[in-house]
């Protein structure tokens, strides 16, 4: 019998990727087959809009200086990513974070990845050294629904890398991003899949029989 070799493969609606960093995420996404239709970034010399306008994807340019604050900055990147008729927010190593009313106009459709397997490490930019300095002896990486706080909010997905006696930031920090290029494009196949569904502050992940695609108001290209 022929099965298909990633039955997982599917339409992942308009996706806009929130990044300020090398990008490598935003690259995975991409290389995967999610639909990334627009990446906004609050730094023009990032890796990730070198990689935008080098694949030709709508580029939203939001530095801080233009901005009065990050109230109006929010806004103004709300209002460009309705414009790209965005359904899914992925936060693929955005360093700000962002106000309640921008979560609140993508309702339950933000996934943010952080390199440590939350509750333990969130808030910080530096939870990979942190998780060194606190002897842990597994690690990994999360991705979660993102709430108005840090690293908080439902999680989604979550893949574990062992902590070896010689690792430095940068070498676990290697191998827990090898999991993060693998679970992200996979948390938001599966929430256009309608497989993500919420109970209080838990997501459980139905069976593809159970789900109810999510409705996608672009039309759910990708
Ligand atoms: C990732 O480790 C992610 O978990 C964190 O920021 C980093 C972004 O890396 N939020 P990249 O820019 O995608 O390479």
């Amino acid at each position: 019998m022929n099965l298909p070799s990633r039955p997982e493969l599917g339409p992942t609606g308009r996706v806009g990727v929130l990044a300020s960093g090398k990008g490598s995420n935003l690259r995975a996404l991409v290389e995967e087959g999610v639909g990334v239709v627009a990446v906004a970034t609050n730094r023009p010399d990032s890796g990730a809009a070198a990689f935008a306008r080098e694949r030709g994807i709508a580029l939203g340019l939001f530095p801080q200086r233009d901005y009065g604050g990050s109230q109006a900055r929010d806004e103004a990147m709300l209002a460009w990513l309705r414009d790209q008729a965005v359904d899914i927010v992925v936060l693929a190593g955005y360093d700000r974070i962002l106000s309640p009313d921008f979560v609140s106009g993508f309702p339950d459709r933000i996934l943010n990845v952080h390199p440590s397997l939350l509750p333990a490490f969130g808030g910080t930019m530096d939870a990979v050294w942190m998780a060194l300095q606190a002897g842990v002896k597994v690690s990994g990486c999360t991705v979660h629904l993102c709430d108005a706080v840090a690293d908080t909010g439902p999680i989604v997905l979550q893949a574990t890398v062992p902590v070896l006696p010689n690792d430095t930031v940068e070498s676990l920090h290697a191998r827990i991003q090898v999991e993060e290029h693998r679970i992200l494009p996979e948390a938001v196949r599966l929430m256009a899949s309608g497989r993500v569904r919420r109970e209080g502050d838990r997501l459980i992940i139905l069976d593809p029989l159970d789900a109810e695609p999510l409705e996608l108001p672009s039309g759910g290209s990708g």
